[in-house]
């Protein structure tokens, strides 16, 4: 096939990208979208401080519009991302007593996924909950502070309560290296969650690789998450400089993994990236196919 999205549907694997509400009246840019792409992930727009501003007010307007246009156009749909520590908004980081953050995380994973059930094909429930470095623990939020390392699980389980379709995922970035406390810290809690019946279905690796692209263990780190009878996803691939060879290794890890299920690219083209100055996308600003688009596709292709 031409294009990556029909490439990767050869496998039986999805190849998507975020999207930004803010773009959608581009038609450069929704001409690459709709060409190449058969996933999206809204951004910003399903995150906390955009749907529940303040409490009980749901504001759904921009991920409607993702949301909406991808279903017509027969795209499939990432949602992220319900529970985090960032991108919360401050009436959430000021709450002081369990028994109200318990409920409001509860009312707001619930009411979300309400919103988009049916049309969501995995859910990052929680992201980014562990911490950088060598402790292999939890970092602080308001979340881990009140609740106790017991939220993730709590927010799993109301996940599942709330719509029991969508795969719900883990969702991190510095995990691909199998060697390091982050990564053994997120296997270990994943191993414990499918011992004991927590709901969780896939590991969403971010992705978000310098020049040298992904660590030499990253298909290891892939294959052993799956073996504990997980789904693994690539969730917000980008390069610094987009090396052909860095983008074709990431995905031939995910070829080589059976229950790697799909890639998602951060964005389209550089000038659309959060990391625009690393030009670390597969379009140049122009919406030219960069080198690293070919090697991308090949890799696909399985050569
Ligand atoms: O919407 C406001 C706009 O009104 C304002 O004028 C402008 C001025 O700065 O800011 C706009 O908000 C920005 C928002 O993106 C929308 O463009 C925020 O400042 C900016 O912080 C925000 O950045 C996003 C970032 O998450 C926030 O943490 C990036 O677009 C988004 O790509 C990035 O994505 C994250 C994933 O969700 C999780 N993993 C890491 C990844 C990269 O940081």
């Amino acid at each position: 096939a031409s294009t990556l999205g029909a490439q990767a549907a050869q496998s039986g694997r999805y190849f998507g990208t975020a999207v930004a509400a803010g773009r959608l009246g581009d038609g450069a840019y929704t001409a690459i979208l709709d060409r190449e792409f058969n996933s999206v992930t809204p951004e910003n727009e399903m995150k906390w401080d955009t749907t529940e501003p303040s409490r009980g007010q749901f504001n759904f307007g921009p991920a409607d519009q993702i949301v909406n246009r991808a279903t017509a156009r027969g795209q499939r749909v990432r949602g992220h991302t319900l529970v985090w520590h960032s991108q919360l908004p401050g009436w959430v980081s000021s709450i002081r007593d369990a028994d109200t953050l318990r409920s409001v995380m509860n009312n707001h994973i619930t009411s979300v996924m309400n919103r988009y059930k049916g049309r969501i094909h995995s859910w990052d429930v929680v992201n980014e909950a562990f911490a950088d470095g060598g402790s292999g623990q939890h970092r602080p939020s308001v979340f881990q502070n009140l609740l106790g390392d017991g939220f993730i699980e709590q927010a799993f389980r109301a996940a599942r309560s709330a719509d029991p379709a969508p795969k719900l995922c883990y969702n991190d970035y510095n995990i691909e290296n199998w060697s390091d406390a982050k990564t053994q810290g997120v296997y270990r809690m994943v191993r414990d969650f499918k011992a004991r019946g927590v709901p969780i279905d896939c590991v969403g690796f971010q992705s978000h690789f310098g020049t040298g692209g992904p660590p030499a263990s990253f298909q290891t780190t892939l294959s052993n998450f799956a073996a504990l009878g997980v789904d693994v996803q690539i969730t917000e691939l980008d390069i610094a400089q987009a090396s052909p060879t860095a983008y074709a290794n990431t995905v031939r890890a995910c070829m080589n993994v059976a229950r790697c299920k799909g890639i998602t690219v951060w964005g389209i083209r550089d000038s659309d990236s959060w990391r625009s100055g690393e030009n670390p996308l597969l379009f140049d600003r122009g919406g030219n196919k960069k080198p690293a688009y070919n090697a991308t596709l090949s890799a696909l292709g399985g050569t």
